[in-house]
């Protein structure tokens, strides 16, 4: 019902889910010594998150949050926080799961606000980079692919909260965008 929409696929349900075996080993072998607390910024990140736990062989835990950017001149990089962290986070290790880094301002707030509040150690995971949009000098630890300057749906990825649920992720008809 949805695929009429999509204008090309980009990046397959299989390719996600293998890249996902990849960097959850890479991660494993990473934190074997020290498991990490994964926040995942809602909503986007969720398929991901569920995805990529799945293939990290640590006793994990993760928890949410949601955060807004500000839109106005003066506070750009500011966030406003609408849901946070139910725990604290003092003295851990924080993988923060993104769907996709865009300009940056998101991830650099987050990761100020994390260390703000007592983390001993801040990483990123995101299913997807923009660099070529990045206003922000951030760069996530593990990356799962880097997509051109192109609007993405799917995989938890939204248009007006629409084509979240696409198990993969693709392009927009041109005519939808407008
Ligand atoms: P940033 O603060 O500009 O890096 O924004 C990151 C957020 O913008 C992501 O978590 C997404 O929610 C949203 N976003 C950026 N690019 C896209 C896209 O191509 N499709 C869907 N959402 C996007």
């Amino acid at each position: 019902m949805l695929e009429k929409d999509i204008k090309k696929v980009l990046i397959s349900e299989e390719q996600i889910v293998a890249r996902a075996k990849e960097l959850g080993a890479r991660i494993t072998e990473d934190y074997k010594d020290r498991s990490p607390l994964m926040v995942a910024l809602l909503r986007g990140s969720v398929p991901f998150l569920a995805e990529l736990i799945k293939h990290i062989d640590l006793d994990i835990q993760y928890d949410f949050m949601d955060v807004t950017s500000y839109e106005g001149t003066e506070s750009v990089g500011d966030i406003k926080i609408l849901k946070d962290l139910d725990t604290s986070i003092r003295g851990l290790d924080i993988l923060v799961v993104e769907d996709i880094v865009d300009t940056g301002r998101t991830l650099s707030a987050v990761v100020k606000t994390l260390y703000n509040k007592g983390a001993n150690s801040v990483k990123i995971v995101t299913l997807l980079d923009k660099p070529s949009r990045r206003v922000k000098d951030i760069r996530a630890d593990y990356i799962g692919f880097e997509v051109e300057n192109e609007f993405v749906v799917g995989y938890g990825m939204d248009f007006n909260q629409k084509y979240r649920c696409l198990p993969y992720i693709g392009v927009l008809k041109d005519e939808l965008y407008q």
